[in-house]
């Protein structure tokens, strides 16, 4: 019996949604190459590919678009669960606790159709964000700050955190990130929330257990851990000397390394140009010596470990420069991910098959349980 450890290389099904096209190192989705969908498209209208198949015309934007900025606001209830959650706790338990509040509180028909399932989805698409930057104000001690309808979907959540809307080039870098993080085919979240689909359950279940999924340092955390990792090493002129050590631990490099590609992520140079344009832009020493040291890392790594960086490397600090918080950075991931997780729920729903692999067993032989004296 073969055994595929990680499910590493098996093809357990056929998706229409989005490929990684190895020959030309592109990543598409319904068919679009990602890095033209980046440069020329809303993260909105690539909502809409995702779900219905087709880049929307205009009349059915302008209805997206109004569907999505009416339903932003958090009722009362919600506002409250959220406030009581302890402040220790990650961003990521406290939208994962949302999804399954949301879940609870729906009490509309789930008759199991496309139509229904692309409702809840878009109620998840404007509510997320309201919900991540209520948290991060929480966090710093300030009360959330109501969306506004008159903005668009990235715009909304600069204002929602800031109280204000950056320069249009900053919110571009942003919806960018949006557009390259929303699907990435058979990942791990995605899997689980058609594992969770496969029994049938429902799609409130299935997007708890993918931020759960996405929560680890090896899949969503990374961009997180990215942060981390860089205020750890400190000075560009460590880095040589920083990886050495960490190689030599066997400690895995955040924001390095990917399962499908073995050279170079097909969405990072596109993200590496936004982080360009936010360092040429920044006023702060700080940003600059970041920038030194991400570049000082990004070469030692490849040099010594001939390992390409990932999405979440240069996310990780165009995050930081757009002024988010670390731990808002995977649920950020979040709200863009939201529209491939529930694109592959619709369709695992529409040729649904249980999902339930085998195990080789290597525990001990059967044997006779013991009897108990007296
Ligand atoms: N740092 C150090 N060594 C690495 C790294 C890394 N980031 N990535 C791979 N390697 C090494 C690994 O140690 C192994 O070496 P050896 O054969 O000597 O033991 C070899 O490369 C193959 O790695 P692997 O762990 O078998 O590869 P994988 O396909 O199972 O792992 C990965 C993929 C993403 C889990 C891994 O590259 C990793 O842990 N990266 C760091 C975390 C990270 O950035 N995650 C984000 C992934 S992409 C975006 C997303 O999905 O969220």
């Amino acid at each position: 019996m073969t055994i595929h450890r990680g499910l590493a290389g098996v093809v357990v099904d056929t998706t229409e949604i989005s490929t990684v096209v190895q020959q030309t190192n592109s990543l598409t989705y319904r068919g679009y190459p990602v890095q033209e969908l980046a440069a020329h498209r809303s993260f909105e209208e690539v909502a809409h590919l995702l779900w219905y198949g087709e880049l929307p015309d205009s009349g059915q934007l302008r209805d997206f678009q109004a569907r999505e900025r009416a339903q932003r606001p958090l009722d009362r209830s919600t506002s409250e669960l959220l406030a009581r959650l302890p402040e220790t706790c990650h961003p990521m338990d406290v939208l994962r606790t949302a999804v399954s509040f949301f879940g609870a509180e729906d009490a509309t028909e789930d008759d199991g159709s496309p139509a229904a399932h692309r409702a809840k989805s878009l109620t998840l698409l404007a509510k997320l964000p309201t919900v991540v930057a209520a948290d991060q104000r929480r966090r710093r001690g300030l009360d959330p700050i109501p969306p506004d309808p008159e903005l668009g979907h990235a715009e909304n959540f600069f204002h929602m955190c800031f109280g204000g809307v950056p320069d249009p080039e900053v919110v571009r870098c942003f919806e960018i990130s949006l557009v390259l993080y929303a699907e990435h085919s058979f990942n791990a979240s995605t899997f689980t929330a058609r594992v969770v689909t496969s029994t049938l359950s429902d799609l409130y279940s299935a997007v708890t257990a993918a931020i759960g999924a996405l929560k680890g340092p090896l899949h969503g955390g990374a961009n997180e851990a990215v942060m981390h990792m860089l205020a750890e090493i400190g000075d560009p002129r460590r880095a040589e000397e920083w990886l050495a050590r960490a190689l030599a631990d066997r400690r895995k490099i955040m924001g390095f390394g990917h399962r499908v590609y073995r050279h170079g992520d097909s969405r990072v140079p596109i993200m590496q140009d936004a982080l360009d344009r936010l360092v040429a832009r920044a006023t702060d020493p700080e940003a600059t010596r970041l920038a030194a040291l991400h570049t000082a890392l990004r070469h030692a790594v490849l040099t010594h470990k001939g390992i390409h960086p990932n999405l979440d490397y240069p996310a990780g600090l165009a995050y930081h420069l757009m002024g988010f918080d670390p731990p808002a950075f995977t649920p950020i991931f979040v709200m863009s991910r939201i529209t491939g997780w529930t694109a592959h729920i619709t369709e695992q729903l529409a040729h649904n098959a249980l999902i339930r692999p085998l195990a080789s067993y290597a525990g001990p032989d059967q044997r006779a349980v013991p009897t108990v004296a007296g």
